[in-house]
């Protein structure tokens, strides 16, 4: 394959599970979640795109599906070529994956023995292990991590130990499901700019899920958005800002839960969790008028005024789309 070339393809991928719920006593009852709803796009290689969406928007599948471990229930999906469900071990040698959410390494073993372990399992030849893994010790900083069992680091130490691991057989793709997620700043600082040199230095083609919309920021030229398993946005990220109008958001916290707040001239509410609201208003407006009107007919508790973070991005999209909005309680996955 030349530059430019789709590495990542999917045609109309769904995935549909089927899920048992309880009916009364002892009945049950299927029930489909169509998690992935006809999804497609295409990754060049040596592309870096963010991969958002809202809790439950299909994020996890759609990567799942994308390295064999889930098996789509319709569409086409290549990668490098390769079927992944078909072709599961031939492709894992093509693909490194990190879920934030969990460890990829061997919980008792130091550091260096599961690496150990990753360089036998893909066959790895000396040269190219012994390279990649100084470049991974010196830029991700492990070397007083090697010889530390993996159960001993912390959550960042952590992650960066899974995001060597996953790079040491030269892998083309390298898919990253919430790598930054629990990470404190500096931790979050080092990861990026190593993803960053890995992708430009590599060309590595990265698929990048997160809930850090700075992440995307720093990292990603393009930013496809799903929602309830449909690509719902793809292109750069100053659209998506623009396709959220260069809104603002008042946050405020009420002191019970009360339906979303009506009647505040110049702002909408777009967004409820509990006793807190969201309320979008101009960029360019002040939010003076806006606090005193709500504090006026609102048992106003505290509030902050927001950048739009990507759930409030992704809801001002659909309520700006006039899709349904979400409010806690009616079956949205969104919904904590
Ligand atoms: N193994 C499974 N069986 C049944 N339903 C599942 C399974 N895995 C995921 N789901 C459902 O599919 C939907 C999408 O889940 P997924 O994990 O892909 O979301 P996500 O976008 O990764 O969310 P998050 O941001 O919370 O990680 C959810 O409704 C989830 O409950
Ligand atoms: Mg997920």
């Amino acid at each position: 394959m030349v530059p430019g070339d789709p590495l990542i393809e999917l045609d109309g991928v769904e995935k549909v599970f089927t899920v048992r719920r309880r009916a009364g006593r002892l009945r049950r009852t299927k029930h489909e979640v169509r998690a992935v709803d006809g999804i497609t796009f295409r990754v060049p290689r040596g592309e870096m795109v963010g991969y958002i969406g809202p809790n439950g928007a299909g994020k996890s599948t759609t990567i799942k599906m994308l390295t064999g471990i889930l098996v789509p229930s319709g569409g086409r999906l290549r990668v490098a070529g390769i079927d992944p469900a078909r072709e599961r071990t031939r492709l894992a040698r093509r693909i490194g994956v990190v879920f934030g959410q969990r460890t990829t390494l061997w919980w008792d073993l130091p550091l260096k023995d599961s690496y150990e372990l990753v360089r036998r399992m893909y066959r790895v030849p000396d040269a190219v292990y012994r390279a990649n893994l100084a470049r991974c010790v010196e830029l991700l900083e492990l070397a007083p991590l090697l010889d530390v069992p993996v159960r001993q680091l912390s959550l960042g130490q952590r992650m960066r130990g899974d995001i060597a691991a996953a790079l040491l057989h030269d892998p083309e793709v390298l898919y990253l499901d919430e790598p930054t997620i629990g990470l404190d700043v500096v931790s979050k600082a080092k990861v990026r700019s190593f993803l960053r040199e890995v992708n430009a230095d590599r060309g590595t083609t990265v698929l990048l899920t997160t809930h850090d919309l700075t992440d995307i920021e720093q990292l990603c030229r393009r930013v496809m958005v799903i929602d309830h398993g449909r690509l719902v946005h793809d292109g750069d990220l100053a659209g998506l800002r623009a396709a959220a109008d260069g809104e603002r958001m008042l946050v405020v916290d009420l002191a019970r839960e009360l339906p979303p707040i009506e009647g505040v001239p110049g702002a909408r509410t777009v967004k409820v969790e509990g006793p807190r609201q969201w309320l979008a208003f101009p960029a360019t407006g002040s939010a003076a008028p806006l606090v005193a009107a709500v504090a006026d007919r609102y048992p106003l508790v505290d509030l902050s005024v927001r950048e739009p973070d990507i759930e409030a991005l992704i809801a001002e999209l659909y309520a700006g789309g006039g899709a349904a909005r979400r409010e806690p309680g009616d079956g949205d996955p969104a919904a904590p």
